[in-house]
């Protein structure tokens, strides 16, 4: 696509969008009675209008069936994960079977790598990107202590090489190779929250396995954004959050993706709770616990049905707009935004896109490494009516959402940013 830096142009653009109409689904924040250009969907994604009808819908039935909403009302709650399986396993390119709705995505990560991270004296090491987001890291480094471990003799974190900002596909497979011995999990945020690369989760997936690991992926930065396909690429399992991309509201119910080879190994080791157990026996208290089939079986606790509804509205919306089409829009939109970029400084003085340029090895979030007074330049563009969001210690991150973002939009902030940029 042959872009051009004008107005007229990012409008007609938008005028021949086939998912423009999706815009007017969400609410948009106003900021003194204006609406800002918001490029903040990786954060939290906007509020579609149906969501209150939805958690509405829900918030009746109680107060009509009490106890007996359970079995009653449109969607009766003692089935309430069953009803986004079908839409969630599309967007991430698996069996109905092998996703759940549930927790938040640190609570399933632990879930998760309670039964897939089994070290042995030999083979107990965890590979992983360096600098990945936070609560992972927390997370690799207190599941490594709970086995009475060392994380600094067995966290590999893998950093790009010299230079360079995001990791290299051929690394990541030498660095697994070269461990093969010992690696018990090989684990990645498939589009990485700090730089959006997006990583070859096909070539991972296969290398782990070669070096005889289980391989996991954080999906808070890929699912709803990027196209998926965890059961084809033989993924063990896979965790995300629902309140970026997918527009679920803050703290939304989380997921988790279970391979559906795994689906009947009942002598995984694993943490249960009663929604977890054979379905048709739950409610007869019985000693033993017997999982349930698939990723169900991972379950702990009753379902957070307010939760659900909204998470319901906001996958119905993706229903309707279809992921391949969303994910074509996005090419176009992000690769807008990186082409005005590329106009304003040209010769990287002020800023450089950390974020690949190939669309296949990035969603829609572009990094803006900052080389002066980033902060300055982001409180501006801020102070002009932009939300993205800033991380340390030098990176603005902006989102263009294909869902809701607009040509003209990501054109004006060309503008604002360009405008903060030439007054440092
Ligand atoms: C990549 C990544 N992993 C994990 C988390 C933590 O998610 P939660 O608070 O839902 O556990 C986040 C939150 O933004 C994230 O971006």
């Amino acid at each position: 696509m042959k872009f051009q830096n004008s107005l007229p142009y990012a409008k007609q653009i938008d005028k021949a969008d086939p998912l423009k109409s999706f815009r007017s689904q969400f609410h948009f924040p106003k900021i003194n009675g204006n609406t800002p250009i918001y490029l903040a969907g990786n954060s939290l994604g906007l509020q579609p209008k149906s969501t209150k009808k939805f958690v509405e819908e829900e918030l009746t039935d109680w107060a009509k069936w009490g106890v007996e909403g359970h079995f009653h009302g449109n969607r009766p709650w003692l089935y309430y994960h069953k009803f986004s399986k079908k839409i969630l396993a599309q967007l991430v390119g698996a069996k109905p079977i092998e996703v759940v709705a549930m927790n938040q995505l640190t609570v399933n990560l632990h879930l998760m790598m309670t039964s897939f991270y089994q070290p042995t004296p030999t083979r107990f090491k965890i590979l992983t990107e360096a600098g990945a987001f936070s609560s992972d890291q927390y997370a690799f480094e207190s599941q490594l202590k709970s086995h009475g471990i060392n994380p600094d003799i067995a966290l590999i974190e893998l950093k790009p090489r010299e230079g360079e900002f995001t990791l290299r596909t051929e690394d990541i497979l030498q660095a697994i190779q070269e461990n093969s011995d010992q690696l018990a999990l090989v684990i990645f945020g498939a589009v990485q929250f700090y730089t959006g690369q997006f990583f070859d989760i096909a070539a991972i997936a296969k290398a782990g396995h070669r070096a005889g690991a289980m391989v996991g992926f954080d999906l808070a930065h890929a699912i709803g954004n990027v196209p998926l396909q965890l059961h084809k690429d033989e993924v063990d399992f896979a965790v995300w959050c629902s309140y970026k991309y997918l527009n679920s509201g803050p703290g939304g119910v989380a997921g988790a993706f279970v391979h559906e080879r795994h689906a009947t190994n009942f002598n995984l080791k694993r943490l249960a709770g009663w929604w977890g157990h054979q379905e048709k026996e739950r409610f007869e208290m019985k000693k033993g616990f017997v999982p349930m089939p698939g990723a169900d079986g991972w379950q702990l606790s009753n379902f957070p049905v307010l939760l659900g509804a909204a998470l319901q509205a906001s996958l119905q919306v993706f229903e309707k707009a279809g992921i391949k089409n969303l994910r074509k829009k996005s090419v176009q939109l992000t690769g807008y935004l990186e082409f005005l970029l590329n106009e304003i400084d040209p010769t990287q003085k002020y800023f450089q896109v950390i974020t690949p340029t190939a669309p296949n090895a990035r969603g829609c979030q572009l990094s803006i490494l900052m080389k002066r007074d980033g902060k300055k330049i982001f409180n501006a563009i801020t102070k002009s009516g932009v939300i993205a969001d800033w991380r340390e210690p030098d990176v603005i991150r902006v989102a263009p959402v294909p869902l809701y973002n607009s040509f003209e939009e990501v054109f004006q902030f060309g503008e604002i940013f360009k405008k903060a940029v030439s007054k440092k």
